[in-house]
């Protein structure tokens, strides 16, 4: 006798042992900054049959630029959509548009040190924002007749769940305990999607994931500020006794698990990303001193460790962070490929070789934050 469950399950293991997935439209929410373009870059290239439509507020944090370099046969599958997250007549429109298969969404403000200035402003993006994407996202799937493999992705944080101490690890069963203005952002926004998948059954994904660096990072975040600054030999400031630690994964490797987690994850199930390199701020600024050196040939009496500045701490900030893995690693297959060392050595070859890239973005806004925030 046929029966509808087998075969569904007998084919999707047939897509996913081939490594295919069945779907074709894909919407991205955010993909004109940091992870969202790392992701559409590989995902053109690794999935020949997606249509990619990347809707993007372009804030100071995204960059068409991050696309110039696309292959005219690449670029043709990937369409960027000027627009915000809040507004719902619009993604009424996109939805009516395309027949999405799933969304991912990536859009957020991310930088704690502008949440403390401006809660409200993340609170709108980040809460306001994902609950507008949800209600139309709910609206379009429902009149596709609820179809189950429909997914929507939300891109979470590690920060969510606070601060560990010395010992521990982050698992998906960790208590809710967010620290800044965006962490209780992200936290609301989590709580929002379970609840569209507990209460309206919305195949609904949450990730969340531990400090992303590589290529087309915006240079207020830690790793490529450095990389700016060791170029230009100013003072790396860096918060409190620098002993607050973080753990590091190359954003080839956080895009990779989302792509698992889009093709083999489950409805309703959350997955902790990390690299499992924890490492304290004054052991990364130190690498990359060292690597920079190297690559840039600076002698001994210019080493840059010298421009290494203990400064005021940031308000509320989180001591430790490190991610037990073990779900996805063991359900979906997922491993970082890359060392904390490779990672960092292509970051920093990416930086040195795209200078027109830092030189666009160094002009506008990263000019403008680093002479607040950083006074030079
Ligand atoms: P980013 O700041 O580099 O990019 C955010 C993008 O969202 C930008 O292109 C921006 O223009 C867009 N955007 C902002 N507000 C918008 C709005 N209202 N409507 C539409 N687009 C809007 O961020 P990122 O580092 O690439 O992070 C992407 C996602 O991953 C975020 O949700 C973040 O919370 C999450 N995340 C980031 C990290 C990390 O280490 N960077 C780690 C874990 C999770
Ligand atoms: O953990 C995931 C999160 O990682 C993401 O959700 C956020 O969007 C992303 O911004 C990042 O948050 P962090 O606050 O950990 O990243 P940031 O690069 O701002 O800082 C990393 C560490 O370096 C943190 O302990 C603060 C410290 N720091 C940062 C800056 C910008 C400094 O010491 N000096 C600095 O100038």
């Amino acid at each position: 006798m046929f029966n509808r469950h087998t075969w569904l399950a007998t084919k999707k293991k047939e897509c996913y042992g081939q490594g295919i997935m069945q779907k074709n439209n894909i919407m991205v929410t955010g993909g004109a900054g940091f992870i969202g373009a790392n992701f559409i870059l590989k995902c053109l290239n690794e999935r020949p049959h997606w249509n990619i439509v990347n809707l993007d507020a372009l804030t100071y944090a995204g960059n068409p630029g991050n696309f110039l370099e696309l292959a005219p046969d690449l670029a043709a599958r990937h369409s960027l959509v000027h627009g915000n997250i809040c507004d719902a007549r619009l993604l009424d429109s996109l939805f009516t548009r395309t027949p999405f298969d799933a969304v991912i969404h990536f859009a957020a403000e991310t930088h704690v040190d502008r949440s403390i200035g401006d809660p409200l402003g993340f609170a709108a993006t980040n809460v306001m924002g994902a609950c507008t994407l949800l209600e139309a996202v709910k609206k379009y799937w429902e009149r596709r007749g609820c179809h189950e493999d429909f997914r929507f992705i939300h891109v979470s944080t590690d920060e969510v769940f606070g601060s560990l101490g010395s010992e521990g690890l982050f698992s998906e069963s960790s208590p809710y305990d967010p620290s800044s203005p965006y962490s209780a952002s992200k936290a609301a926004s989590d709580h929002f999607v379970r609840a569209y998948f507990r209460t309206y059954g919305l195949p609904c994904i949450v990730s969340n994931c531990s400090n992303n660096y590589g290529p087309y990072q915006f240079p207020e975040k830690l790793i490529p500020l450095l990389i700016l600054r060791i170029m230009e030999e100013k003072p790396l400031p860096i918060y409190g006794d620098g002993q607050n630690v973080r753990d590091w994964l190359y954003v080839a490797d956080h895009c990779q698990a989302l792509l698992n987690i889009l093709d083999k994850g489950s409805p309703g199930q959350t997955y902790t990303i990390g690299g499992g390199q924890e490492l304290s701020n004054l052991e990364v600024v130190t690498a990359l001193c060292d690597l920079m050196d190297s690559r840039l040939n600076r002698t001994r009496a210019r080493a840059s460790k010298r421009l290494i500045t203990l400064v005021k701490d940031r308000p509320g900030h989180d001591r430790r962070y490190a991610m037990d893995a073990s779900k996805i690693r063991n359900e979906l297959g997922w491993t970082p490929a890359h060392s904390f060392a490779q990672g960092l050595e292509a970051t920093v070859d990416w930086y040195l070789s795209h200078q027109v890239w830092v030189d666009q973005v160094r002009s506008g806004e990263y000019h403008k934050w680093e002479k607040v925030h950083y006074k030079s």
